[in-house]
């Protein structure tokens, strides 16, 4: 053994204490008091998503940056200034290096994802889902995070799938109302728009271009670049002093085609015979350059402040062909599962505050464990431990303390974790009967070992 411990340790010289490190601005972590209810939301949502017919699909976090340019589109917010984007250096003399970003949404990942194994080749309609994080670099503020999380789904595939029918838009609105109401999100409206097919689109650009033209240098720059570059961008600028102008421009819903306003009141019947209320909101053209047709925002008036929208989707019928795949028209959505988290918990506070009694939702608390077992003094440590691996082997969950504790600790810790305390001394582990304490009754029970399991469950 070394005696390196009776050493008197050498002084070092006073340095400096080092500073802390933090998460990076817009980053954070979720602790074990916040993730139940994530995990609830998660679980939650995969149960619905598997009765709609929906399979999970993961991407990666990164992809190439022009997957984004072209799927999400040059002139948006998105790609112009939010994508965090590097340089990856080239492994070999002969390699380039590449652009790589961290996926800002999963839309385009997905998409490629879909021409890259030919799930088109199947017929079939695909019907996929995704939780990730996401990151995007916006001004960190209450609800909105450089790194945060979706709740996404996209359905595709070819036309012969029935991928196009107004059916599919309804069927995932319907599905996303449901999960809002499963989850208990009070509150909730849907605000739906259609932006029209790329025909449509064409006509409507022109006629923003020419309704832009005399009013532009009132415009902010921003907003007089989008008018010559990607006039629909003008329509979703948060940019205060534009709004009247903005909302004086011509409207979509005057510029739809025949078969763009026969699909979209297709969409509105089957909302109507599905009881899904909505509210038709013809600025709603959403930041992303992919949308065609129905486009839709889910709001929320608890919890959020200015960032109400607790999710967003629409219509993507041209992306594949954007990125080099084949015609593959789909729909699809991303919850913001950060606000939604939100949205849940300022819910839960009001009620609480309301009524004091009342049970609290799912996830919104920690559960206490079944068991805590204090071992008296250490030698009792070990079957302590082997009590421990029966129970939870039986289901229940338990936490070991430690026999060097007092008793006085053993039972505060307890309290604060545990339903009940184990106390397994020398005489308990010679009879195998345990002493047992109930915190809610106070009652102290001797329990047979064998039956200790179903006593606690
Ligand atoms: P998005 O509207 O850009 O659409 O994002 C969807 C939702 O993600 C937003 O409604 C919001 O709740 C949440 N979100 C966005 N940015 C942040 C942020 N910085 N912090 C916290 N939450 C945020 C998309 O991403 C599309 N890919 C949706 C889609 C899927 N369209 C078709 N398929």
């Amino acid at each position: 053994m070394s005696d390196s411990k009776n050493q008197a340790a050498p002084k070092s010289p006073k340095t400096p204490a080092r500073p802390t490190l933090k998460a990076v601005r817009g980053t954070r972590d979720l602790l074990p008091d916040q993730t139940p209810l994530w995990n609830h939301v998660e679980s939650t949502a995969r149960s619905l998503f598997a009765r709609y017919g929906f399979g999970e699909i993961r991407t990666p976090i990164f992809e190439t940056t022009e997957l984004f340019a072209r799927g999400v589109g040059e002139e948006t917010d998105i790609v112009s200034k939010e994508m965090f984007t590097w340089e990856d250096r080239a492994r070999a003399a002969s390699e380039k290096a590449q652009s790589l970003t961290l996926r800002p949404e999963s839309t385009a990942g997905v998409v490629r994802a879909y021409i890259e194994h030919k799930l088109g080749e199947t017929g079939q309609l695909q019907k996929l889902y995704y939780i990730g994080p996401q990151f995007r670099r916006e001004r960190p503020q209450r609800g909105r995070y450089r790194q945060f999380w979706q709740i996404g789904a996209e359905v595709l595939g070819p036309q012969s799938s029935g991928s196009d029918s107004p059916l599919r838009d309804a069927e995932v609105l319907e599905m996303l109302a449901s999960l809002l109401n499963e989850l208990g999100v009070r509150d909730w409206k849907l605000e739906l728009n259609s932006v029209g097919n790329t025909e449509d689109r064409i006509r409507y650009n022109a006629a923003l271009r020419e309704a832009l033209a005399p009013v532009k240098d009132q415009l902010c720059p921003d907003n007089q670049r989008r008018a010559e570059t990607n006039p629909l961008r003008v329509l979703d600028s948060k940019d205060e002093a534009d709004q009247d102008l903005i909302n004086a421009l011509p409207k979509i819903a005057d510029h739809l085609g025949p078969e763009s306003r026969d699909h979209f009141a297709q969409v509105l019947a089957a909302l109507d015979a599905c009881n899904v209320p909505y509210h038709l909101n013809p600025r709603l053209v959403r930041g992303l350059d992919y949308y065609t047709r129905t486009t839709f925002e889910f709001t929320v008036t608890t919890g959020l402040g200015t960032q109400n929208a607790l999710l967003g989707g629409g219509r993507y019928d041209g992306l594949s062909e954007m990125l080099g795949g084949p015609k593959a028209p789909g729909i699809g959505f991303a919850i913001g599962e950060d606000r939604l988290i939100l949205t849940l918990q300022a819910q839960a506070e009001a009620d609480a505050a309301a009524n004091p009694g009342a049970p609290r939702p799912e996830g919104t608390w920690v559960k206490k464990l079944d068991a805590y077992i204090a071992p008296l003094g250490a030698a009792q440590n070990p079957a302590a431990l082997a009590l421990a691996h029966d129970l939870r082997a039986a289901g229940l969950t338990v936490e070991v303390g430690d026999g060097t504790f007092k008793l006085r600790k053993s039972f505060d810790i307890a309290d604060t974790l545990a339903r009940h305390i184990i106390l397994l001394g020398e005489d308990e582990a010679a009879t195998n009967i345990l002493t047992v304490k109930t915190f809610a009754t106070g009652e102290q029970t001797k329990v047979p070992r064998a039956k200790l399991a179903e006593t606690l469950a």
